[in-house]
């Protein structure tokens, strides 16, 4: 039975149990997990205070994902910019990964400079439910798992097989999460940073009296906007 006050010290949610004690939820604590990466062992909490993007991809040597893996080098100085680091996961052997990085740099002139989970056994794979039978019982779906400093799950994504994903919406994605973190603030249908952002909805009419006469620029009482 899923633990809803499971925290990240519980090891009923580690990539260890059999089970997942629940699958990522939008809010909680990443499962934590130890892999076997391109870069050595890594583990979720060697992350703690950075942000994550955490991505699988079907599997190496395939063109759409040749595609996303030179976009996500291309971001990759961008991501550092904002505290964000990558890893990529599939279901394939460190030496496939390997041989595959060294095949991009061959064939494209890109460097690789993220590690990759070697996922054999579909531990993780299996525990963040990146795998859509419907799709695929053996590769993973394009999905993406963007955890912030304290190891919580902000924000995912999940494209099919068949479609490359956009990093610009990525970066926008985490300039969201940081604006809304730093500022207290939530974000507009395509926001960009630089753009106004929402005011959060009173929710009480004390808050409602007090916010319209913040100087905010209203539309109505429920709809506020500021720069930031
Ligand atoms: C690709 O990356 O090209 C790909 C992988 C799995 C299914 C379809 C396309």
């Amino acid at each position: 039975m899923p633990n809803p006050e499971a925290t990240s010290q519980d090891p009923s949610h580690t990539a260890a149990s059999a089970q997942p004690a629940s699958l990522p939820r939008l809010g909680m604590p990443a499962p934590l997990f130890e892999a076997v990466t391109t870069h050595g062992k890594i583990r979720l909490d060697d992350f703690h205070g950075n942000w994550l993007v955490l991505f699988s991809h079907p599997a190496d040597f395939t063109p759409v994902c040749t595609t996303e893996f030179i976009a996500f080098a291309a971001i990759a100085p961008e991501l550092r910019q904002r505290n964000v680091e990558l890893l990529g996961l599939s279901i394939d052997s460190p030496t496939s990964h390997i041989a595959w990085v060294r095949n991009i740099k061959e064939k494209f002139g890109i460097d690789i400079p993220f590690p990759i989970i070697a996922d054999l056994n579909k531990e993780i794979a299996t525990l963040y439910g990146m795998i859509m039978p419907g799709e695929s019982k053996t590769e993973t779906s394009r999905c993406v798992f963007v955890i912030d400093p304290n190891g919580i799950v902000r924000a995912m994504i999940y494209y099919p097989l068949t479609t490359g994903r956009n990093t610009a919406e990525i970066i926008r994605l985490i300039d969201a999460l940081q604006t809304t973190d730093k500022h207290h603030v939530a974000t507009p249908a395509n926001w960009k940073p630089g753009e106004k952002v929402i005011v959060p909805p009173p929710a009480t009419m004390e808050e409602v009296d007090a916010r319209l006469k913040a100087g905010f620029e209203c539309t109505d009482w429920y709809f506020c906007k500021k720069a930031v």
